[in-house]
């Protein structure tokens, strides 16, 4: 397979994603539309991997009970978190937006498979962090692929 020529366009395009690729705090309330969240999750899948281990796994979480449960879960950890700040700064921590559990149509968990079989535990051996950065670079893959599709992340 010969690997295509990107344009000098392309590449300053290329750039200008990765300048304004942001960490969004509001969200519009509608979906997407159909077909492109999994489109973009399939984009993801082509970031390198430890030993091609693939460890990410992404669930779509859309049931209203189970985002409930989300969000419980990250009202106790941010309560204990501003609860471990000093006074000084517990004001500004608590203004933060933190969450889009709210707003955000669509809720993505992001798992990593701390030991996959596939692969075979090939690069892994002295440094099983590995497989987390692998994951990580999933979450970027996707990350920039939605900045490009305007889908906020
Ligand atoms: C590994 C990682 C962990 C992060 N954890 C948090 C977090 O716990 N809470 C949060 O509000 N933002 C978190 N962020 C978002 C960063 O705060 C954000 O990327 C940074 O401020 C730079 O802003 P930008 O992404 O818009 O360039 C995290 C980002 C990364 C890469």
């Amino acid at each position: 397979m010969t690997q295509p020529g990107f344009s000098g366009t392309f590449t300053k395009e290329f750039e200008t994603l990765l300048r304004w690729r942001r960490d969004v705090r509001h969200f519009r309330r509608d979906p997407v539309p159909a077909g492109v969240l999994d489109g973009l999750l399939a984009t993801a899948c082509l970031a390198p991997s430890v030993g091609l281990s693939e460890p990410w796994r992404f669930v779509r979480v859309d049931d209203p009970a189970r985002r409930h449960a989300v969000r419980e879960d990250f009202a106790r950890c941010n309560a204990e978190a501003l609860a471990a700040r000093d006074g000084s700064d517990a004001g500004d921590y608590a203004r933060l937006k933190l969450a889009g559990l709210d707003d955000a149509p669509h809720h993505v968990a992001v798992f990593s498979d701390n030991d996959p079989a596939q692969g075979r535990g090939l690069g892994r051996g002295t440094m099983p962090q590995t497989t987390t950065w692998s994951t990580v670079m999933a979450i970027h893959t996707f990350w920039l692929a939605a900045t490009a599709a305007g889908v906020g992340v």
